[in-house]
């Protein structure tokens, strides 16, 4: 693979029963890079970020991150990357219910073995950033949409990734907040040198990445992809 590139995919491909969902996709990410994904309802956005991030597995095709396989690897594998190198904000819910926003936000550190004051501590830094700080103690369930998505937010960056996955992070915001959201994001990518794959509906949204990948059916049409 080439060495420029931090993630790659090659012919990836996922169907659910007869519904083809991904169809041979072919995507390349440099270090640092911030690509928009967009495309209609249902052309396959977010099954091609659960692919990319080894939370899905692809049917064939192959997905390299940083040099190495990552679809062929065991989930334990999977998991421990996106508790260090890889930042995951998923479309729907994905909070622990029973823990506090903060907590939430701590938890990549804690399950990597960190002190608890510390990684409390940054949880807090984190969702200060994103304006969310008051919101600290109280459980998801409590929580309006966007405020989740927020702490969500905190919690796929608090590790320092090298590449963030964010599918619709404005989604269930309005466009003020939205904004403030996605400038806070993208300050803290630029500042950790992290590069994004970014799932929108939105132009505005798009607007902010260095590329625009438009899908349909499962494919980035009339893309070419070096070989
Ligand atoms: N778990 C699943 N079981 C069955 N079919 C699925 C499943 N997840 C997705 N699909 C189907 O796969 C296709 C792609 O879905 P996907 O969720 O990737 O679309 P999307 O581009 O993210 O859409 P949206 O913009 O609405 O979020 C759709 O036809 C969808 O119905
Ligand atoms: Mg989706």
């Amino acid at each position: 693979m080439n060495g420029m590139s931090l993630l790659e995919a090659r012919r990836v491909t996922k169907a659910y029963g007869r519904t083809t969902a991904l169809d041979a996709v072919d995507l390349r990410l440099g270090a640092g890079e911030v690509v928009a994904i967009t495309g209609a309802s249902g052309c396959g956005k977010s099954t091609l970020l659960m692919c990319l991030s080894g939370i899905g597995v692809p049917d064939s095709g192959e997905v390299w991150f940083a040099g190495a396989r990552l679809d062929d690897r065991p989930e334990s594998v999977r998991a421990r990357l996106r508790r260090t190198e890889i930042g995951v904000l998923l479309q729907h819910g994905q909070l622990v219910p029973e823990l506090p926003a903060a907590e939430n936000v701590a938890l990549p550190l804690l399950l990597g073995g960190a002190r608890r004051a510390g990684a409390l501590r940054a949880a807090g830094e984190w969702l200060d950033r994103f304006g969310v700080g008051e919101v600290a103690a109280l459980r998801p369930g409590e929580l309006s949409g966007g405020q989740q998505q927020r702490v969500a937010l905190a919690r796929a960056l608090i590790t320092s990734p090298r590449l963030l996955f964010a599918d619709e992070p404005t989604g269930s915001l309005d466009s003020v907040a939205g904004e403030a959201v996605l400038r806070a994001m993208m300050t803290a990518a630029r500042d950790l040198s992290t590069a994004v794959v970014l799932v929108t509906h939105d132009a505005t949204v798009a607007a902010y990445a260095d590329r625009e990948l438009h899908m349909r059916d499962g494919a980035f049409p009339g893309q070419v992809v070096p070989a």
